[in-house]
């Protein structure tokens, strides 16, 4: 079944109380439920109400004091119906759940013997019958009994209210949320866990207990998260004035989780992952995650919670608006140049992908079957750039002016993305509606451009072109608005200036391009400029001109603009590569990789760059990168070999500089988990890494002691991570010492699980057949899922899409297998098949007969065949 946005209908009957008594026992769960029911005024008499309502039991239902007995409503798979109900009541209703047997991680169930919740977007109808809709907004009470021991802990949103003892073992804790909130957020866990606690002051001196939770054991491990926790309080507070409004925040660790985390008021619940670390299992990017993935959460308590969405189509109002304040928290705690140039990176490794495939759709898509399958990188890291491009476009104080408006108009509202851009454009007083369609129109923009510089009139012209490609259900696009960050790049790489310009609105280092052409013609040009585009990367578009490689080479190492610069030197070595390369297979111009070498080379030297910066430079263009500039008709082990050549070539001309840069940084002793020390680190084990490249058995030596010497789980995961890619066979020994030394905690066994699956041999699928035999594996983990086989369809693509076709079927399997339990996980795996048709015929083939086996698989699951149909037809 559709779901379109322009059906949207305010609903008939709003919840403004909900009071829940929950009582948990091994066997099963009951929940008793007093809902206080108002009609809206203006809906006639006599208008049905539809409660959601999945796998309940009912127990008993009542209004007020009468019991409703059968004939004064309807039960069915998907809620409940009151025929004809008071304009003003409660309803109370008795339910059983058994969250034992709920694998799907939805609702209600139990992880290591806890209880917790996930509602997000429709599980709270796995709890209670209820309006699960964003717009419908409640104030819980929550009353939890437990036995002691079994649940010593019991935790639910808003503040603590009352707690105590009772007979039979038992005790029981009442949590009150004075916000109004929808059901989404609403979260309850009871079980045996240890915590670590602080407090924070607001800035109103308001004290705030913080606790973080996690499985006994474990709570030493949050030590990290707490820090950024109490560092995201204090950003929100100074950078968007957002202060915390009640009297705990409470976070609790889970080891079995769909998602990463989830933001419910006041009681954050997380997918152990992204909470528990030490340097002994957790790396450097480990640590940066969590970092993230904390302020993410906190920061959703005003972006998403304080003023929620008002439907689901508005999902990128939350997650695009919070995603863009985490990348700021950690540029501001961070390298912003290194923090941008990496999210930028993750953009095109996976939003791009899926924007020019089959899954294509705008950061607020117009119609879904299952909302689950929008959690997607459109709505997030898109909906982030949207964002972003607001602020280049209207400055960053006139953006926050329009933030707070937006925080204060809609607090305590469910709002739309309209109702968001018309409080920038309040602020503003800027037409913002042509600027909407980045919301509404799905793809990327194209842009080419040429330029003319004219030495006798001083006149430096800019042609800009952009044309939006068609996606599927989209053929008819228009132009989008591009904020193009710019300079333009003298001989010595100053900026030059100009008098005079035309043709576009322009300020100071900004273009507005509103226009499928444009031409800017700047008066008063000193000389002939190279042009920098798209600095910062200002819209998230494709550049489709082929800069020079001395255009390329003078940014790499002039360009004010560290983003630039970086994004030129990998322009430049991907331009040696040609689409033809990838069917006859490589061969390199040496005089242009000399060229590019030696640019990498003084990058490598400069002492203004940091150790990260550096770092990023010597990851040269992945896979991926090379995949996306074929385009078509792909052959994986091509791709592979271009990679390995150019990494190769490159290597061997930077190979002393290379060993020097590798043995020359010191690190101090304690390690520290902050951006300095990991650039230094990630210097060294790139340039390890590129080393391994040149196939010798003298820098294999260099892996394996830098692996047994290692300190730290950043320097051996990238000693083995670097031996598994260039040499299997050698990595056989560090595999098993690895597994025989580092088996606790499971973070530590999903690394050596992708570790395994990420080996590009053919033997690899049967590898994957003995570790799932593995007692510690199990498809019902989330987590255990994601780390065997995300690390084998994203990072291993020669083996997943073999020619035989093996790999896509081993996918297959493990996706129908596990959408008989978990149809969100299964639903998100599917997205592995979304390139399928840039293969060359034969791989195309077997992916379509893999496709075409899960769609037609029996009780396949709406989230599962949304995904496997859009990506067969699209
Ligand atoms: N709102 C959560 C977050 O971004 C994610 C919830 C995921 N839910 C889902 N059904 N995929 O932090
Ligand atoms: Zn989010």
């Amino acid at each position: 079944k559709i779901i379109y946005l322009q059906d949207y209908k305010p609903s008939d009957y709003l919840i403004p109380k909900t009071e829940m008594w929950v009582d948990f026992t091994p066997e099963r769960t009951r929940i008793t439920t007093d809902l206080h029911i108002e009609r809206q005024v203006g809906v006639e008499d006599g208008t049905p109400l539809e409660l959601d309502g999945e796998h309940l039991e009912l127990v008993s239902i009542a209004i007020g004091d009468e019991v409703l007995g059968a004939g004064q409503y309807e039960l069915s798979e998907s809620g409940l119906k009151l025929l004809d109900p008071p304009q003003s009541f409660v309803l109370s209703t008795v339910v059983d759940v058994e969250p034992e047997k709920n694998k799907s991680l939805e609702g209600l169930y139990r992880s290591s013997g806890n209880w917790c919740t996930q509602c997000e977007a429709e599980g709270f109808r796995r709890i209670t019958y209820f309006l699960d809709r964003p717009d419908v907004m409640s104030v819980f009470t929550v009353k939890m009994v437990a036995d002691k021991d079994l649940a010593p802990v019991l935790l639910s949103n808003g503040n603590p209210v009352d707690s105590g003892e009772m007979s039979n073992n038992r005790h029981f804790a009442e949590w009150h949320d004075p916000h109004p909130k929808p059901s989404y957020l609403f979260a309850m866990v009871a079980g045996k866990l240890d915590k670590i606690s602080e407090n924070f002051t607001t800035k109103s001196g308001k004290k705030v207990d913080l606790n973080i939770y996690a499985e006994p054991g474990k709570a030493e491990l949050c030590r990290y998260a707490m820090d950024a926790l109490i560092r995201s309080m204090k950003w929100d507070e100074e950078r968007f004035g957002c202060e915390y409004d009640l009297d705990v925040f409470n976070i609790v660790a889970v080891s079995d989780f769909n998602a990463g985390a989830m933001e419910n008021k006041g009681l954050n619940i997380f997918n152990d992952k992204y909470v528990l670390a030490d340097p002994a299992t957790a790396t450097d990017q480990d640590y940066a995650l969590i970092e993230r993935i904390i302020a993410h959460e906190y920061f959703h308590n005003y972006t998403g919670n304080r003023v929620t969405c008002r439907d689901w189509f508005q999902l990128c109002l939350k997650e695009g608006l919070t995603v863009f304040r985490d990348q700021e928290f950690s540029s501001d705690e961070r390298f912003r140049d290194v923090e941008r140039i990496d999210d930028v990176k993750g953009l095109r490794q996976s939003q791009f992908v899926e924007d020019s495939g089959p899954l294509a759709h705008p950061p607020r898509p117009n119609q879904y079957e299952q909302i689950d399958n929008f959690y997607t990188t459109t709505v997030y890291e898109k909906g982030a750039e949207v964002v972003r491009m607001l602020m280049t476009l209207l400055g960053k104080e006139t953006f926050h002016e329009g933030v707070d408006l937006y925080l204060e108009r809609h607090d305590g509202e469910a709002a739309t993305i309209e109702q968001f851009i018309k409080c920038f454009e309040d602020v503003s007083k800027r037409d913002l509606s042509q600027f909407q369609k980045w919301y509404t129109q799905a793809g990327r923009p194209q842009v080419s451009y040429t330029t003319a510089y004219d030495a006798e009139s001083k006149q430096f012209t800019l042609e800009l072109k952009q044309t939006v490609p068609a996606t599927p259900g989209e053929s008819e696009k228009s132009p989008m608005v591009l904020p193009i960050k710019f300079g333009l790049v003298s001989n010595n790489g100053d900026d030059l200036g100009w008098d005079s310009v035309e043709g576009a609105e322009v300020r100071d280092d900004l273009i507005i391009m509103d226009k499928e052409d444009v031409t800017v013609q700047f008066h008063g040009v000193s000389s002939a400029p190279v042009v920098s585009l798209f600095r910062e990367f200002s819209a998230p578009v494709t550049i489709q001109t082929k800069a020079s490689l001395e255009e390329d080479l003078h940014r790499a190492r002039l360009d004010g603009d560290p983003f630039n610069r970086w994004e030129s030197l990998q322009s430049a070595i991907l331009n040696i590569v040609s689409p033809s390369m990838a069917v006859d297979g490589p061969a390199l111009d040496l005089d242009l990789l000399d060229q590019v070498a030696s640019a990498l080379s003084q990058t490598l030297d400069s002492q203004d760059m940091s150790p990260s910066f550096k770092a990023l430079s010597l990851r040269l263009p992945n896979y991926q990168d090379y995949a996306q500039r074929v385009g078509e008709n792909i052959n994986p082990d091509h791709i592979k070999s271009i990679k390995r050549d150019v990494d190769r070539a490159i290597a061997e001309r930077l190979r002393g500089q290379l060993v020097s840069l590798y043995s020359a940084l010191h690190l101090p002793d304690e390690y520290e988990p902050n951006a300095e020390q990991s650039g230094m680190r990630s210097l060294r084990n790139q340039s390890l890494s590129l080393l391994a490249a040149l196939n010798d058995k003298q820098i294999f030596e260099m892996v394996e002691t830098h692996y047994n010497e290692a300190q730290n789980m950043t320097d051996r995961q990238a000693a083995l991570a670097i031996m598994c890619a260039y040499a299997p066979d050698r990595a056989e020994p560090l595999l098993a010492h690895f597994k025989e030394n580092f088996a606790e905690p499971m973070t530590v066994f999903d690394k050596w699980l992708s570790l395994n699956a990420s080996i590009d041999d053919d033997r690899t699928i049967d590898r994957i057949h003995s570790l799932m035999a593995d007692d510690r594996f199990s498809l019902e983990t989330p987590n255990r899922v994601y780390a065997l086989f995300g690390s084998f369809t994203q990072g291993n693509p020669t083996q997943f899409a073999r020619e035989d076709g093996a790999g896509f079927d081993l996918i297959a399997d493990i996706i129908m297998h596990i959408d008989k339990f978990n149809p969100q996980v299964a639903g998100r795996f599917a997205v592995a098949f979304r390139i399928w048709k840039n293969f060359e015929s034969k791989r195309q083939n077997a992916a379509r007969t893999a496709l075409e086996r899960i769609r037609d698989m029996e009780n396949i699951s709406p989230n599962l065949s949304e995904m496997v149909n859009k990506t067969l037809e699209g």
